[in-house]
């Protein structure tokens, strides 16, 4: 049995939304608090699968630092690090490659969706590798659990697979199969501007996110116009059914609140969206804002930011290393 140990990563390819703090860095701190060894690292590696403008990648990864810093991430307590720091993800993703099977990667929704529309054909060998990157970050750890928002759970599943196939074809326990964590509300944001779409950090619409950079007015006006039906909410969660728009939100005001849906539907039963959303936004405002201050406190010292995750990629390195090295001795190298 491997000990317990939380890895998961960030892409530093655009602004941090509510998706990513709600689904992820909560999540993050959440862990760390328990006490759990926890390695958390801003996965570049992962962002240039689609083209990224050098200058405003490195300042993307700066950024995302603060924002898990502002959020309550504790560089000493947690391995806050860049990927491309520890040599040993690109040097287990290739190992992987030769692991894994081109139908696996065909089959992964991401991969669908990225290149839905497109010539998948031209899109980059990386994006289609990606979840092989994705198991090397993970398993390079030994991590035996994973947080993560509902969208990569099957990303997370082909980890398992590639740790298991590993496992099986040199004959012995040497990666663990690492569970997912997705648990409670805020698993899954919706887009403000249609709650069938999560919240991405890619979607072209601004108004569709709430960005960990917006103030407390964009914060209040992307709510304020956020689609809603006509209806008022529901008296039991049973009525978010067939409502994705009302169900969203609601969502996100459980997952900011710290209350469950149940919770907050019998707070709001029977209440227009005239009274809910200047409700919501409040609260949004509330825990959003100090961490907004915090990152803006922090990016003024960048110098400051790459030292701490220079210390972070040391200390991953020290983990990663005897584990890249067991693993081609395995294979014969
Ligand atoms: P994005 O999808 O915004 O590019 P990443 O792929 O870098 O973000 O994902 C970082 C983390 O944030 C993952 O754990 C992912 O599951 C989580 N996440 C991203 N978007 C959402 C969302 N809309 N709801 C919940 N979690 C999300
Ligand atoms: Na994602």
């Amino acid at each position: 049995t491997f000990p317990q140990r939380i890895f998961s990563g960030i892409q530093p390819s655009g602004g941090l939304t509510l998706g990513n703090y709600l689904g992820a860095l909560k999540r993050f701190v959440e862990k760390q608090d328990e006490g759990i060894e926890t390695i958390y690292c801003l996965v570049d590696l992962h962002a240039i699968t689609v083209w990224q403008d050098p200058e405003r990648l490195r300042q993307q990864t700066r950024e995302a630092a603060a924002a898990f810093i502002a959020a309550g991430i504790d560089p000493d307590r947690s391995i806050l690090f860049n990927q491309s720091q520890v040599t040993g993800h690109a040097e287990l993703a290739w190992i992987f490659n030769c692991v894994a099977r081109i139908g696996w990667m065909y089959r992964m929704t991401q991969f669908k969706d990225k290149t839905a529309g497109k010539n998948a054909e031209n899109s980059s060998l990386g994006l289609l590798a990606y979840p092989s990157l994705m198991a090397a970050d993970i398993l390079l750890y030994k991590a035996t659990h994973v947080p993560v928002g509902e969208d990569q759970k099957q990303h997370l599943e082909l980890a398992r697979d590639i740790a298991a196939k590993f496992n099986h074809d040199y004959g012995r326990t040497f990666f663990p199969i690492t569970e997912p964590v997705i648990e409670g509300a805020g698993t899954r944001v919706m887009s403000l501007t249609d709650g069938t779409k999560k919240m991405s950090k890619s979607d072209p619409s601004d108004n569709s996110r709430i960005n960990l950079t917006d103030d407390a007015d964009a914060i209040a006006k992307k709510i304020r116009r956020a689609k809603t039906d006509s209806e008022p909410l529901p008296e039991s969660a049973e009525g978010l059914k067939d409502r994705p728009d009302a169900r969203n939100l609601i969502n996100i005001y459980a997952g900011l609140s710290g209350l469950s849906v149940d919770q907050v539907v019998t707070e709001f039963a029977g209440a227009q969206f005239g009274t809910f959303k200047p409700k919501l936004a409040d609260l949004a405002v509330a825990k959003l804002s100090p961490i907004t201050t915090e990152m803006n406190r922090l990016m003024k010292d960048p110098a400051e930011i790459d030292r701490i995750l220079g210390k972070g990629a040391d200390r991953a390195d020290a983990i990663a290393r005897p584990v890249i090295d067991e693993t081609k001795d395995i294979v014969g190298m």
